[in-house]
């Protein structure tokens, strides 16, 4: 039997979202129907209900959650009822030339539920990337639930879905940061302090934050950033090479998404060096840089997608992590809130006074 539950939606371009009663129908083949225990505000929720991410509207937002399987279709064997997990938004195929080379966190056929969940009137709505838990129940792909530790607060491990495990992916499994490297954070939001922590986990000598923010530096730091530039007062590029004995940081991640900032992190790496794109860009922007800098400064230039994470890998790891007290994910908790309070956290995540809110069910 379908259930009813609430869930928030935008129903439209630049409207403010509101609660509705979303059916969840009963999970097929491969499916699963999750009970929300938390579900943490993104920017990518924002830029869903902004219009920026297509306008199959009305989305059903939220997608950076945790829960407990409630109910499973047929040929599911990986997770049960019961089962406390994560969810991901890139649920691996398999069968794919990526997963096929053994490298299945590049998945180039990722997926989600078959079915669709709709408003009572039978209007489908678009889950956001695949997952839709600003509601109490949500149904999604077996695959895109990761069974964790249920020790762990929902409101800590539900970050792991998105923004935190892209930051700290991009420094551990993109950077590949090792061991005494140098590491310089372009842009120390949720994602940027989360490379910040991935990088002192993976224990990189010297961390330096950059961010035109001084609350956002503060907070750096409190994460293991060794050094904070504020680039509205001094120009970062410099001022990694002087922090780097004139040279530049080995792994510098750039963690805002504009032509600008990914210019000084191409140029605030040391010879042979890695950059690591995590923030997103928009469609109209451009990028130009003298091809023989390109060429002459070697090393690689890579993008991170997801953290480039394998949830089934990568999320049990971290969380167990948190759990020893290894890896502080509750700091990237700002606020909770309640389902109803969405609209009131994109205000606040607009003005850049939280890292996360986290909407607790
Ligand atoms: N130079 C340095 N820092 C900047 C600049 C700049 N020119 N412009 C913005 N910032 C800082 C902001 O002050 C903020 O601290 O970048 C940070 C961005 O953080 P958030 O807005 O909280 O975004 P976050 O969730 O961390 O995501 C960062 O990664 O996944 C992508 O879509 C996401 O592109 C976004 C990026
Ligand atoms: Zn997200
Ligand atoms: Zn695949």
């Amino acid at each position: 039997m379908a259930q009813e539950v609430r869930g928030v939606i935008a129903p439209g371009k630049d409207e403010p979202v509101r609660i509705e009663t979303v059916v969840v129908p009963d999970p097929g083949p491969g499916e699963a129907v999750v009970r929300v225990q938390a579900c943490g505000v993104c920017h990518t929720d924002l830029h869903y209900k902004q219009g920026g991410i297509g306008d199959d509207f009305p989305f059903l937002l939220g997608h950076e959650a945790a829960g407990v399987v409630e109910s499973v279709g047929d040929g599911v064997t990986d997770v049960e009822p019961g089962d406390f997990v994560i969810l991901n938004w890139r649920a691996v195929c398999g069968k794919c030339r990526a997963c096929l080379r053994g490298r299945p966190w590049y998945c180039f056929d990722t997926h989600n539920a078959k079915q669709r969940m709709t408003l009572t009137d039978g209007t489908e709505l678009s889950p956001a990337l695949g997952i839709g838990a600003f509601a109490e129940k949500t149904l999604v792909a077996a695959g895109q639930c990761t069974k964790v530790d249920p020790a762990v607060a929902p409101q800590v491990a539900g970050l792991l879905g998105c923004g935190v495990m892209a930051g700290i992916g991009a420094a551990i499994n993109t950077g590949n940061v090792g061991r005494g490297d140098s590491v310089a954070v372009i842009g120390c939001g949720g994602v940027g302090d989360a490379a910040v922590a991935g990088s002192r986990l993976a224990g990189a000598a010297k961390i330096i934050a950059v961010d035109i923010d001084d609350r956002k530096l503060e907070t750096a730091r409190s994460m293991g950033a060794t050094h904070t530039v504020n680039s509205r007062e001094t120009d970062p590029v410099e001022a990694i090479r002087e922090l780097t004995g004139g040279f530049g940081a080995d792994v510098v991640i750039e963690a805002v998404g504009r032509p600008e900032t990914y210019r000084q992190a191409f140029y605030a790496r040391d010879l042979a060096g890695t950059v690591v794109l995590v923030g997103v860009p928009t469609p109209e922007m451009k990028l130009e840089l003298p091809l023989l800098d390109v060429f002459g400064r070697g090393g690689s230039l890579k993008s991170s997608w997801y953290g480039d994470c394998l949830p089934s890998r990568d999320f049990p790891m971290l969380i167990d992590l948190h759990l020893q007290g290894r890896l502080d994910l509750g700091a990237f908790v700002t606020e909770t809130i309640q389902l109803d309070e969405v609209e009131q956290a994109f205000e606040r995540m607009h003005r850049g006074d939280v890292l996360r809110s986290v909407v607790v069910l």
